[in-house]
């Protein structure tokens, strides 16, 4: 029997509530309005738990013929998380760690990232193939080390992913991308932030202890505390609880400065739409290609699923002792609960309570204005030779979700051949990209490109996207127009790109895996094989990388 989404939520027995500004009185007891079968005493309460920064992955320094590069390995593994009161939840993440471990890389730096599926067999509460691929979210990386939905690594087998690190420094995300699977992969843990540095942003943006990785997602939990999962018939997963980089509705001590939080919406289907509580400005300095062409401070911004914002805050107008909270008013076609509208909470302190900066830390006296151009944000209409329009839609006869009437299987069934465009290397085109319908909203991402957002219904973007891009918000009944340049790699050997196929695919990773997803080639269709050219390897613990030149203690 095919449902549809108002009766799957409703046979689920949850209403849907309205857009931010909940009524309801506070307290943790309130089951009837909660996702997770939590009893009351295991239930997180906001505001309890303490704000940790995940931890920077070390790598080692090599080199090849084609001279020096890091090696950075991370292991896809069971762990236990203690998130909810009093009880385990087990997750599958790289190194074990919600979130995984922040890469950090200055540009230029050829990066070698190896993955070890040490996963189970299957996944043990979801009961599908534990296989894997790895996208590196941002990053204009060849075909076959471009997470491509096909390209698994299996449990027992690792693969080497080599990333050129030649674009604008910007936050990008490694995450699962595994063909039908990316929702449960990912939703399980398989996420972590990936920073790439350049000098531009070193002067202009704050640093280490300022610098603050935000991976915000969404959980239900079982009675037992393990994760539980939903979609809703596909149409997404909605949690009562609110993570921040894996801990629920933490509080982060700040001093009286200007802090940096480079903000991930890791959700698999949740929007946000982030608000300060006593209405102070958010400056967004970066967007999902890096820094924007001016800083832009807004009160609120929407952000989908996958998208990127780096944010401002100057909290040296507050008194110690004040707190401050960083809320979510939601957008359309959320399910929301008691506590969703809240994110976490920032208590000023005196300088003296917190330890002393890290290494390198640096902050901003003033909130800057003036940040840098890039290619993405010169891109102009005029420039275009080329154009596609993408109709995003469900199909009610499918019950799939569908760009231009075709899914991911289109693309299986022919061989993985069926593109939806071949574009130039270089060329620069405009697409359309449209959601008709009411009912839903999709955040769409293309693969290997930045672009510049030119229009959302015929008017200029909003403030907060006026940046480089990667991911546009697709809400209910939107036209977007974006332009972007299909840029290849400049640099050679492993890390250079004749180009090939890319996906391009809802966010939304139910959406995606049911099965919003297409592909486009850049040159020609068959260079780098997304599937044979760099296949994974059986993982026997020996490699051969040669002898290190040296390794980083603290892997910055
Ligand atoms: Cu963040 Cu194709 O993925
Ligand atoms: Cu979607």
């Amino acid at each position: 029997m095919q449902m549809s989404r108002r009766e799957a939520l409703m046979a689920g027995g949850l209403g849907i509530l309205g857009v931010g500004g909940l009524a309801v009185p506070l307290g943790a007891g309130l089951q009837a309005k909660a996702a997770s079968r939590l009893a009351t005493r295991n239930m997180p309460v906001p505001y309890a738990a303490a704000f940790i920064r995940p931890p920077v992955l070390p790598y080692t320094a090599l080199h090849d013929a084609e001279g020096p590069y890091r090696l950075y390995t991370v292991t896809e593994q069971r762990a236990m998380a203690r998130i909810v009161n009093g009880l385990d939840t087990p997750v599958y993440a790289y190194n074990g760690s919600v979130p995984g471990p922040t890469i950090k890389v200055p540009q230029g730096t050829r990066v070698k990232l190896r993955v070890r599926n040490q996963l189970p067999a299957l996944h043990p509460a979801f009961g599908h193939p534990f296989n894997t691929s790895t996208h590196l979210h941002g990053s204009a990386s060849l075909p076959q080390y471009d997470g491509y939905a096909d390209d698994v690594t299996h449990p027992g087998d690792f693969k080497d992913y080599w990333y050129p690190n030649w674009q604008p420094a910007r936050t990008l995300w490694y995450h699962d991308h595994n063909v039908h699977t990316t929702a449960q992969n990912a939703y399980s843990g398989l996420a972590a932030q990936y920073h790439l540095s350049d000098e531009a942003e070193r002067d202009l943006l704050p640093q280490g202890t300022y610098d603050v990785p935000l991976t915000i997602s969404d959980a239900m939990f079982a009675a037992d505390g393990s994760l539980a999962y939903d979609d809703n018939s596909h149409s997404g997963l909605w949690g009562d609880v609110i993570l921040v980089n894996g801990r629920p509705w933490p509080v982060m001590q700040v001093k009286r400065k200007i802090y940096r939080f480079r903000i991930l919406n890791a959700s698999i289907a949740r929007s946000l739409r982030l608000r300060l509580s006593d209405g102070s400005p958010l400056v967004v300095v970066a967007t999902d290609g890096g820094l924007m062409p001016v800083a832009q401070p807004v009160t609120e911004y929407r952000q989908g699923g996958a998208e990127r914002y780096e944010v401002l805050i100057d909290f040296s107008k507050y008194v110690p002792g004040r707190t401050v909270d960083l809320t979510n008013l939601s957008n359309k076609n959320n399910i929301d609960y008691d506590h969703t509208n809240k994110v976490m909470r920032f208590q000023v302190v005196d300088d003296s309570t917190l330890p002393p900066d890290g290494p390198g830390s640096r902050t901003v006296s003033t909130m800057p204005s003036t940040l840098v151009a890039s290619e993405a944000m010169g891109l102009t209409e005029k420039m275009s030779t080329g154009g596609l329009r993408l109709r995003l839609e469900r199909s009610d006869v499918t019950n799939q979700y569908e760009i231009n009437g075709k899914s991911w299987h289109d693309v299986v069934d022919s061989g993985y051949q069926d593109v939806i465009t071949v574009v130039r290397p270089d060329e620069v085109q405009v697409w359309e990209i449209e959601n008709k319908s009411g009912g839903w909203f999709h955040p769409l991402h293309i693969h290997l490109v930045d672009f510049r957002i030119l229009s959302r219904n015929g008017q200029p973007p909003f403030a907060w996207e006026k940046g480089p891009k990667d991911v546009v918000y697709i809400g209910e009944g939107e036209k977007v127009q974006v332009a972007m340049k299909f840029t290849l790699n400049k640099g050679g050997g492993s890390s250079g790109n004749a180009g090939g196929r890319y996906m391009i695919h809802c966010h939304n990773l139910p959406h995606e895996d049911h099965d919003m997803m297409q592909q486009f080639a850049v040159g020609a269709v068959n260079v780098n094989d997304p599937i044979a050219s760099a296949p994974c390897k059986p993982d026997t613990g020996e490699y051969d990388d040669g002898s290190p030149d040296e390794t980083s203690p603290d892997g910055a």
